[in-house]
């Protein structure tokens, strides 16, 4: 298939799946992935390639692909969704100098084949006092003036569950390279950055990572520090992603013949739960009605839904938004959403149509 993938950056490490494509296939074509990578690529070769698990556990081992053979594999369907997903609607609110644009198109379903994480955890013995289980990459990202590689923790109790694995292959083929060949950490429901590509070391920890990316970055922090205004070291680190919907066709600004308009989309319960109804108003939230389910999603996948409306020549805001059965719901104000580094947008989805007479 043609790369349709819309581009972020001057060297194509961050992209997005276009959303009318996206709409098309329940389960992203490796092709089409999105991508996010803060760093280049590293070249792994498979046969030197090493995995060291360590940190507080009884028998700190160092795997090769080999070694790793006698474990376990399963396949676990999975929406990856970045934190950074629907960043641009809060540049309506100004600018977030450094951090990268992404609408919708930051977020992909694969089915994601590996060996559960638990596994190797038993295999090594969790320690006293092991809380955390840390992931980091073989990529070499440069902060503050120091390389190392992307890291991210989850808490022991999500790493035992047997959803999170070591995945060695994405849609039944083995992971492109862009997607962390040979192994990456996959932790379904959770933001794209705990899933850790390149994987080179599992360190079982007391306390969560200190890493970068787990410190000082995927940090929801409201209110900005006035004498570091960048900085949300003080906020809460991510790890569900939230519950959300997004309207993937009309595009913004689409222009549309007035009469019956289809408008596509996806929608997501927060870790795992199902969605129990998608709505969408043909009028900035004024009216709504129930989107048909086309595709309900499977565990941590998000659902496809598609509704049809009657639009009268005109500009008109399309607003989608969706529940997952619990008390929590999406904020019909991008405000409510807004963090520093403008992260988890979950407020109601708008689209701007432009609504054409027909001759
Ligand atoms: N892992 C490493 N080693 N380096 C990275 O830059 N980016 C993270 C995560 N894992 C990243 C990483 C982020 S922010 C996201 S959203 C996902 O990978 C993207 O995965 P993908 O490129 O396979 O879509």
């Amino acid at each position: 298939m043609t790369d349709h993938r819309l581009i972020h950056d001057a060297e194509c490490l961050n992209t997005g799946t276009r959303p009318v494509i996206t709409a098309d296939h329940f389960v992203t074509p490796v092709d089409q992935f999105f991508t996010r990578s803060h760093a280049k690529i590293p070249t792994i070769d498979e046969a030197t390639w090493r995995l060291e698990v360590g940190g507080r556990c009884s028998r700190p081992t160092t795997f090769s692909l080999d070694d790793l053979r006698g474990f376990s594999r399963r396949t676990v369907a999975a929406t990856l969704v970045c934190a950074g997903l629907r960043r641009n609607e809060f540049l309506l609110l100004g600018p977030l100098p450094g951090e990268l644009p992404w609408g919708p198109e930051a977020a992909s379903t694969g089915e994601w084949t590996g060996i559960p994480l638990r596994e190797v955890l038993d295999h090594v013995g969790i320690g006293d006092g092991a809380r955390y289980v840390e992931f980091t990459g073989l990529d070499s990202v440069e902060r503050h003036g120091r390389q190392f590689g992307f890291g991210g923790s989850v808490d022991v109790e999500k790493a035992l569950n047997g959803d999170v694995i070591l995945a060695t292959h994405l849609n039944g083929a083995p992971l492109p390279h862009v997607h962390g060949f040979p192994m990456r950490a996959v932790v379904p429901g959770w933001i794209g950055a705990r899933s850790v590509k390149w994987l080179g070391r599992i360190t079982l920890l007391d306390e969560p990572s200190t890493n970068y990316f787990q410190r000082e970055a995927y940090r929801v922090q409201h209110t900005p520090d006035p004498a570091k205004p960048r900085d949300v070291t003080a906020g809460v680190a991510m790890n569900a992603v939230p519950l959300n919907a997004a309207i993937l066709d009309p595009s913004p600004e689409q222009q549309v013949c007035a009469g019956s308009v289809r408008v596509r989309g996806w929608a997501m319960g927060s870790t795992a739960r199902p969605v129990t109804g998608v709505e969408v108003s043909p009028n900035d939230g004024r009216d709504w009605v129930p989107a048909r389910i086309t595709a309900p999603g499977a565990g941590y996948t998000w659902t496809f839904w598609e509704a049809t409306l009657h639009l009268a020549p005109g500009r008109h805001t399309l607003v989608a938004r969706a529940e997952d059965g619990v008390a929590a719901s999406q904020s019909p104000d991008l405000r409510d959403s807004w963090n520093v580094k403008g992260y988890g947008n979950n407020a109601w989805h708008r689209v701007a149509v432009v609504v054409r007479a027909k001759a």
